[in-house]
């Protein structure tokens, strides 16, 4: 019955970490999955997390289902941390938000919302994260690429883009990343943010907008702006929200759906559709992460410290890029990749062939993603100095 199925390679992403656990050079390096290290190579709970769980343990005597919308207090406390604290979209009616398992769920359900609307295409700017395209293809749209990033500058091709962009229609969906562009790091300026939030007023074509990094550029507020500032231009819109990064909460699934409507009744009408999808797909999002979430965005004490490490992780990313760019200016490559100094989050693509990148981890048990992408989060004062020697031996060759 399954004969004319074909073996499938495994995920360009997923399978980093296994090809870096079973490489036993004690000097390897790991820069491919987009997980958080700390200085010293670990991926940690925050401790907001685990003083949240403690709770949510010790609380808890049942596992019955709960609502299918969230769970009580996270579903409303997300549209908050997206939206702001004074956003008058939640007390206006015009929100749906379903908790989703992570922001790969939120996207997938996004798909169906839209196939279901009528739309038939996606666009994304080049490059993006590698499981955009299958996660809206599965859905029945087709998926189209316009300009993004300039390879040359390592900034944004904001004409090429914005050029694209003002041909869209409302047959349309713009995808865009939230704050921390994945593979890139290079993130649209709030003045060219504004920018398209008007073109697509104008245009007539449905924004998403999918955030998995947020808080981890320049912090919550500053990274909200494309949220915030398409929120007040567009009259509907749709957030993927992971807290996957923000949270720690990697394996536990975590994330939400926001969908903003024309109207009350317009919203009230895609959170039915949201729902539905989600009860096609999986029933409902998995509890526990979110429950850890909703008791920390629940108590003031907790959502502090948890700000505060938050807080913590985006400098030490910073710190991580400005060690790269500080050793490679020591190489022959010199600062001609002084761009990653001011990049967002944990991603900066490289200019490597695949070949590259295959010579990176067999020659220099480098790991990183073929298409040249690095986390920063596995460099560190002790790895920085062979790691930019690796990597100029390597692009010079
Ligand atoms: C990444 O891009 O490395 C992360 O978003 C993890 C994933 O699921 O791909």
């Amino acid at each position: 019955l399954f004969a004319n199925l074909p073996l499938l390679p495994a995920d360009p992403i997923l399978d980093l970490g296994r090809v870096f656990a079973i490489d036993n050079r004690p000097h390897k390096i790991n820069l491919g999955i987009g997980v958080y290290l700390d200085e010293q190579g670990v991926t940690p709970i925050m401790a907001a997390v685990a003083e949240a769980e403690a709770r949510v343990e010790t609380a808890e005597d049942t596992k019955a289902y709960l609502p299918p919308r969230s769970v009580p207090g996270f579903a409303d406390n997300i549209a908050r941390l997206a939206l702001g604290q004074d956003s008058d979209l939640p007390g206006s009616g015009r929100l749906g938000v379903i908790q989703t398992p992570g922001g790969c769920g939120a996207l997938g359900v996004s798909g169906g919302l839209m196939r279901r609307s009528g739309i038939k295409t996606v666009v994304m700017g080049t490059p993006t994260w590698s499981n955009h395209r299958p996660v809206y293809t599965a859905a029945g749209l087709a998926v189209r690429m316009i300009p993004y990033l300039d390879r040359a500058t390592g900034g944004v091709d904001f004409a090429g883009y914005r050029a694209a962009v003002e041909q869209l229609g409302p047959d349309d969906v713009l995808l865009l990343h939230g704050a921390c562009h994945n593979p890139t790091g290079v993130d649209l300026s709030p003045e060219q943010i504004d920018i398209i939030a008007d073109i697509a007023a104008a245009r007539g074509f449905l924004p998403m907008i999918d955030t998995a990094y947020h808080g981890l550029a320049h912090g919550l507020d500053a990274d909200a702006y494309i949220l915030r500032s398409f929120a007040q231009r567009v009259p509907e819109l749709l957030i993927s929200y992971s807290c996957s990064k923000n949270f720690g909460l990697y394996r536990e699934r975590t994330g939400a759906l926001i969908a903003i409507g024309k109207s009350p009744d317009r919203a009230a009408v895609l959170e039915s559709h949201m729902l539905d999808l989600a009860r096609e797909f999986y029933s409902m999002a998995p509890a526990h992460g979110a429950l850890i979430v909703a008791d920390i965005l629940g108590s003031p004490e907790l959502e502090a410290n948890w700000r505060s490490e938050l807080a913590t992780m985006q400098r030490s990313i910073q710190a991580r890029r400005n060690l790269l760019a500080d050793a490679l200016e020591k190489t022959e490559v010199g600062d001609s990749l002084s761009y990653v100094r001011d990049q967002n989050g944990m991603f900066s693509l490289l200019p490597l062939s695949p070949e590259q990148t295959q010579r990176m981890r067999d020659t220099h048990a480098v790991h990183m993603a073929a298409s040249g992408r690095i986390n920063v989060c596995g460099i560190r004062a002790d790895n920085v100095d062979y790691l930019a020697g690796a990597l100029a031996s390597t692009m010079i060759e």
